[in-house]
């Protein structure tokens, strides 16, 4: 069974005016396709044919199979930021549980907004900047390239893209305006929660 390319979890237009429909057709249906298909291009036949792409992801880092390696954690990356987004319509400040982790652990949710932000602006070129846990803590991390707190201890708990394609054909060299557009608007925070819950450590 091959890895597959999820449907996005909402439509193409559902993001606007922050990432248009055409920066999501091209984002999903180009860039994330096509790391989905070299992966699997890459490991056919190999021993990690029909495993879990997380398991391909954790494997391939230790294993050092770069090709493999990028391809894997981009398609997971890609996956689990289109969830940590949603229409604007929907969106909100945290709520219950983890809005207090946000104050207990950034002081309050406009700091850890302005933190959030200044890590995703702060990526020098390609990258991410993430919400995670670990060890009972709630941090601010960012990555270069295809890298991922998958394979650095950390939970993910939101994902932001900061490659240029996540953002040029609406916002141009304004990476700026773009991560203020998300945060601002489109994080899912019932994703951040849910992911904390599964980690267990509201009950730490
Ligand atoms: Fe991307």
């Amino acid at each position: 069974m091959p890895v597959m390319l999820e449907p996005l979890p909402y439509d193409y237009d559902a993001l606007e005016p922050v990432i248009s429909a055409a920066t999501l057709k091209l984002h999903h249906g180009a860039h994330h396709r096509a790391y989905v298909h070299k992966l699997n291009a890459a490991i056919r036949g190999t021993e990690l044919d029909g495993l879990e792409l997380e398991a391909i992801v954790r494997h391939s880092a230790v294993s050092g199979a770069a090709a493999v390696f990028n391809n894997a954690a981009q398609a997971w990356n890609h996956a689990f930021f289109w969830r940590s987004l949603r229409p604007k319509a929907r969106s909100g400040a945290p709520r219950g549980a983890l809005a207090a982790r946000l104050d207990a652990d950034f002081g309050s949710y406009g700091a850890f907004a302005d933190a959030f932000k200044a890590a995703a602006l702060g990526v020098f070129g390609s990258g991410w900047a993430w919400l995670v846990e670990q060890g009972g803590a709630l941090s601010i991390m960012s990555t270069a390239n295809a890298d991922t707190p998958l394979v650095h201890g950390q939970r993910p708990l939101l994902a932001l893209d900061v490659w240029e394609h996540a953002y040029y054909l609406d916002h141009q060299s304004r990476r700026d305006a773009y991560v203020a557009g998300v945060v601002d608007h489109l994080l899912d925070w019932d994703f951040a929660q849910r992911n904390l819950v599964a980690e267990g450590a509201l009950h730490a």
